[in-house]
């Protein structure tokens, strides 16, 4: 069953090249077209629809944040997040013109149940992303895209989370072909770029060497800080519960830009950080997040950068640098992401700890 790795969670993250590629499979006609016949919503809602929440939990949360850069810049319809527990305790604004996407490995989680039972009641129509079938969450929703990322047995969330950020992508660019492409191209160089991340993602894992190299040097750290700028924040939030969760480090995740706001005070000299650069085909974006590097580094921060293949500018900075293949700006957490999970995963085996077990932790959380 671990198709020879120690692990679950090793054979999971191997597995992500396989869990993109599949979600992606079938999902367009010969002319390039999406089609999501499975999508049981009318498409005169989805034309309509004039705001998206995306309820989720977890690391599934973090694929709707990413989901939201997305959606909005494909479609300018306006994208919440909302943590599926918090949700319906606030009296949101929910009608017949809202899409509430829910997002959901194992589609037993009950907040997200309870979630979408609320947005349901309020009228709004619920489009699942699952990858269980014949879940809870894929029966109680309205519409379901099924991600196929198989059966995820670790309890920490890896292979599930990159098919779901594919998902989302389909998803908004199939409301984007719905709604007349006003604000992007056609969906074909789209699909054409994602069809590429498969092999971006065996790329990083036929590297991973390098990453466990210095996971294994860093058995004894007692805190670590993950800091990303637009979708590379979500990815840095990921990173930083993934080692929560498997290594039992503290670790916390920060948009890079609020550094100046307060967490820049918790860098020591020694400080390990890790910083998911932007691509440098997006400068403006890019530089900010270098200077962030300088930043850290001037006060004595150990930098761990993860940035694309042919970024030298961050070089100079940067005491460990992963490398990524070029990506699309939107894409990149497909690939960005990696890195993070096997030095979390590496961490935690070379502290000689249940990966697939870690305390505490249910694979589905069935009580609210
Ligand atoms: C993290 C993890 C959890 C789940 C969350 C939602 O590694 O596994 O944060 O992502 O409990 O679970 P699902 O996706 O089953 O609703």
């Amino acid at each position: 069953v671990k198709d020879g790795f120690d692990t679950f969670m090793d054979k999971e993250i191997h597995d992500q090249p396989k869990a993109v590629a599949d979600t992606l499979l079938g999902r367009h006609d010969d002319d390039g077209d999406l089609v999501l016949d499975e999508l049981r919503v009318d498409e005169s809602v989805l034309r309509t629809v004039d705001k998206i929440i995306v309820v989720a939990c977890g690391t599934a949360a973090y694929a709707g944040h990413v989901a939201k850069y997305a959606v909005e810049h494909w479609c300018r319809i306006p994208v919440e997040v909302e943590l599926a527990h918090e949700f319906r305790y606030r009296d949101p604004v929910v009608n017949v013109r809202t899409l509430v996407v829910a997002i959901s490995q194992s589609g037993e989680t009950m907040d997200t149940i309870m979630a979408i039972r609320h947005a349901r009641e309020q009228g709004a129509k619920v489009l699942a992303i699952v990858n269980t079938h014949g879940s809870t969450i894929a029966r109680e929703s309205d519409a379901v895209l099924y991600t196929h990322a198989g059966p995820e047995v670790a309890v920490a969330s890896t292979k599930a989370f990159l098919a779901q950020i594919t998902a989302c992508y389909l998803v908004g660019l199939y409301l984007s072909q719905l709604r007349g492409y006003k604000y992007v191209d056609e969906v074909a160089g789209y699909l054409d770029e994602l069809g590429k991340l498969p092999a971006k993602i065996q790329d990083i894992l036929d590297r991973e060497g390098e990453i466990k190299a210095v996971a294994e040097a860093m058995k004894d750290t007692s805190s670590v800080l993950f800091l990303g700028r637009h979708v590379g924040y979500p990815v840095a939030l990921e990173g930083a519960l993934k080692l929560k969760e498997l290594a039992y480090i503290h670790a916390e995740g920060f948009a890079a830009g609020e550094l100046k706001h307060g967490p820049i005070a918790l860098i020591e000299p020694g400080q390990p950080v890790f910083v998911v650069v932007p691509t440098p085909r997006r400068p403006t974006l890019h530089n900010k997040v270098v200077s962030n590097i300088q930043e850290i580094r001037a006060r004595g921060a150990r930098t761990f950068v993860i940035a694309e293949e042919g970024d030298e500018a961050v070089t100079e900075y940067a005491d460990v640098v992963f490398r990524v293949p070029q990506t699309p700006t939107l894409m990149m957490p497909l690939v960005t992401v990696v890195p993070l999970q096997i030095f979390a995963c590496a961490l935690a085996g070379a502290k000689g700890l249940d990966v697939d077990q870690p305390r505490n932790l249910a694979k589905s959380v069935t009580v609210e």
